[in-house]
């Protein structure tokens, strides 16, 4: 596939097989990640690669158990009323079952933390879908990024106190690998000549 199908057709994935990725795919997504583009070089983002089962038991938990603590109020952002719903219900798995969840945090105190972490998550699905992989963006731990349960077990996994994480990647083989782009309804452009 040429550049721009690989783009028109990465979709996200909410299925995954049970099936590891592949150390050498995983390494060239991560890649693709840390090649991403970043505010004044600053190259701050912070991968945390997660593939540890019970890490990952123990993190769909926590997410659960805090969600299920918040009360939906009106106006709320639609899937955030999801996620809150989901965990009082106690079936809410916030990364779908994949077995890569790759975190981008960065610092704090840095003016494109959030955009750097968007460039680099960017990269890594699309990257994700040229190794017939499938990858859904996660925001649940960027909503989460001030809880104090959720922040204290990620610093007990590796991240920096002066860090948040602004974004995550759910990663895996697709069950199936859906490639049919969604028609364009916005995103209008304007060409000045
Ligand atoms: C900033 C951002 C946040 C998103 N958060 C989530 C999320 O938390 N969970 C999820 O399943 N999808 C999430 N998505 C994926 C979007 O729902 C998806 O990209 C959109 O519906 C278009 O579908 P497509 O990716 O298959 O083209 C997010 C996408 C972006 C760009």
């Amino acid at each position: 596939m040429n550049t721009l199908n690989i783009i028109r057709t990465r979709r996200s994935t909410r299925n995954y097989l049970n099936k590891s990725v592949e150390d050498e795919k995983l390494q060239q997504v991560l890649d693709a990640g840390r090649y991403a583009p970043s505010g004044g070089n600053s190259q701050t983002t912070h991968f945390m690669v997660i593939t540890n089962p019970e890490v990952m038991e123990t993190l769909i938990q926590l997410v659960q158990q805090e969600f299920a603590k918040m009360e939906v109020v009106p106006g709320m952002y639609r899937s955030m009323v999801h996620s809150i719903e989901a965990s009082k219900s106690g079936n809410y798995v916030f990364q779908y079952h994949a077995p890569v969840l790759i975190l981008t945090a960065n610092q704090i105190d840095y003016g494109n933390n959030i955009a750097d972490c968007a460039c680099a998550l960017e990269n890594m699905m699309i990257m994700a879908n040229a190794l017939d992989l499938g990858s859904c963006w996660i925001n649940q731990l960027k909503w989460l990024n001030e809880n104090p349960i959720i922040t204290e077990y990620l610093h007990s996994l590796g991240l920096d106190q002066t860090e948040r994480v602004y974004g995550a990647m759910a990663l895996g083989y697709a069950d199936p690998l859906n490639r049919t782009p969604l028609k364009r309804k916005g995103n209008k452009v304007t060409y000045v000549k």
